[in-house]
């Protein structure tokens, strides 16, 4: 089994980049299922999410290459299966964004129920919600969601809660409906956005995204195009977060600022010095840390997805700080790592309760998901001695060459292969 190894503590500095946006990226590939043509999509992250919804638009018929570093060229012209089988599904969670968009496309799709991160329930009552709506009939039998309609209309959908996948699959089965529909209360993230911005540049008419209401005008097809994806803003806030937690100085580079000031601010209000350029972000994290306190909860607000990794900036703050997980039912399994690395933390309910200032020390832990995995690489480069890091093919889903990015800011981090 794969580990990465940290000797710490290192106080890392110097520059790196960000790579295109996991959660966008994981959408957008198989909305190109609902483009007759070739898409060419440019910072494409090499990450193995995205390895797995290659494997299955190949598996489907699709054509796809990658004709540079980063840019990969996607053509579902000749596509007639309508199928996810559970093999590929099982493995990632945004495997459900093929119900949508195969929905739209054909007016049926099967998708076994997605794996993915284990963060507590994770229903999909509001994607099939959405997809009734629109007029398509949906079972959930033998582990596969069904969806079959003989035509998708345009509908008013009010999701009852804020849904990043929820929306999206909203988004891609309305597409190509006949008739307007209109989406409310959805989820604002950058990420939903760069799909809207992807459908549209291949022809969709899509508006609102990024707001409480998107408007969706159905179209008869949509063409090819090229299009960039955005910047990772948790990549970005995870680098930032071990600037900090290490009281480092590193220059993020390739980030939309815009994006990250829900986690600028937080840095900031403990202490920590950020400054914005157009696409890049210094953080000097030399001075101490105070003590904050945080409640995740849908973007603009501070994301589920850098709370693992802020709880480590927290163990060097001075004082007592809190965290209050507003999505997950289950996200603080990653916590009983750093305690036996050394860490004051104790978790009641959706709140942990961390006490920064004591020494961490290496040991051997697990990555528990994708974001805590983030976290143990940052603890392992602040306790002292050897860190060791089993369950690493979580972290492998979503971060392209952490382990060399961390080296080129004087990290002692490798990978161990076997
Ligand atoms: C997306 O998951 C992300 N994954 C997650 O990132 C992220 O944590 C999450 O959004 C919140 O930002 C991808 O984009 C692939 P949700 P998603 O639907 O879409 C409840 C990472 O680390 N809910 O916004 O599955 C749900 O239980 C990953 O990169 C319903 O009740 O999340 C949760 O409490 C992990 N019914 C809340 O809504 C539904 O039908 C938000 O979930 C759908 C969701």
């Amino acid at each position: 089994m794969d580990r990465i190894v940290v000797n710490g503590p290192c106080c890392l500095n110097g520059e790196v980049e960000i790579t295109g946006g996991k959660n966008a990226i994981v959408a957008i590939l198989p909305a190109a299922m609902l483009v007759d043509g070739v898409c060419r999509i440019e910072n494409v992250p090499d990450i193995s999410d995205v390895e797995c919804i290659i494997s299955i638009l190949k598996a489907m018929g699709a054509k796809v290459e990658r004709v540079e570093s980063g840019t990969v060229e996607v053509d579902c012209s000749h596509v007639t299966s309508t199928e996810v089988p559970y093999e590929y599904a099982r493995k990632f969670r945004a495997s459900y964004y093929f119900l949508g968009a195969l929905l739209g496309r054909f007016g049926k799709a099967t998708v076994a129920m997605p794996g993915g991160c284990h963060l507590g329930a994770r229903p999909m009552d509001q994607h099939i919600k959405a997809f009734e709506q629109l007029g398509a009939q949906v079972e959930v039998a033998r582990g596969d969601v069904i969806c079959r309609a003989k035509r998708l209309t345009g509908a008013d959908i009010y999701l009852d809660m804020v849904s990043v996948g929820a929306t999206i699959n909203a988004m891609l089965a309305a597409t190509k409906a006949e008739g307007l529909t209109v989406i409310e209360n959805v989820a604002k993230e950058p990420h939903i956005v760069d799909v809207a911005n992807f459908l549209n540049s291949m022809g969709a008419n899509i508006r609102g995204a990024g707001t409480d209401v998107i408007k969706v005008q159905g179209v008869g097809a949509l063409r090819g195009g090229s299009y960039a994806v955005i910047p990772d803003q948790i990549e970005a806030g995870t680098y930032m977060a071990a600037a900090a937690a290490t009281g480092g100085k590193v220059l993020v580079k390739n980030v939309i600022p815009k994006h990250m000031e829900c986690i600028t601010a937080k840095l900031e209000e403990m202490g920590v010095s950020v400054t914005e350029f157009d696409d890049s972000i210094l953080i000097d994290g030399t001075a101490s840390l105070k003590k904050t306190n945080i409640k995740t909860m849908p973007y603009p607000g501070f994301p589920t997805d850098m709370q693992p990794q802020m709880a480590t900036v927290m163990l060097r703050a001075e004082g007592t700080s809190k965290i209050n997980e507003g999505v997950w039912d289950s996200r603080f399994k990653y916590t009983e790592e750093l305690i036996r690395m050394g860490a004051d933390i104790s978790v009641s309910g959706k709140v942990a309760t961390i006490t920064g200032g004591k020494e961490l020390l290496g040991a051997p832990v697990r990555a528990c998901d994708l974001r805590a995995g983030a976290a143990m690489v940052i603890a392992g480069l602040m306790a002292k001695g050897t860190t060791t890091i089993e369950d690493i093919d979580h972290i492998r889903r979503g971060y392209e060459r952490i382990v060399e990015k961390f080296q080129g800011l004087g990290a002692d981090i490798t990978l161990i292969k076997g």
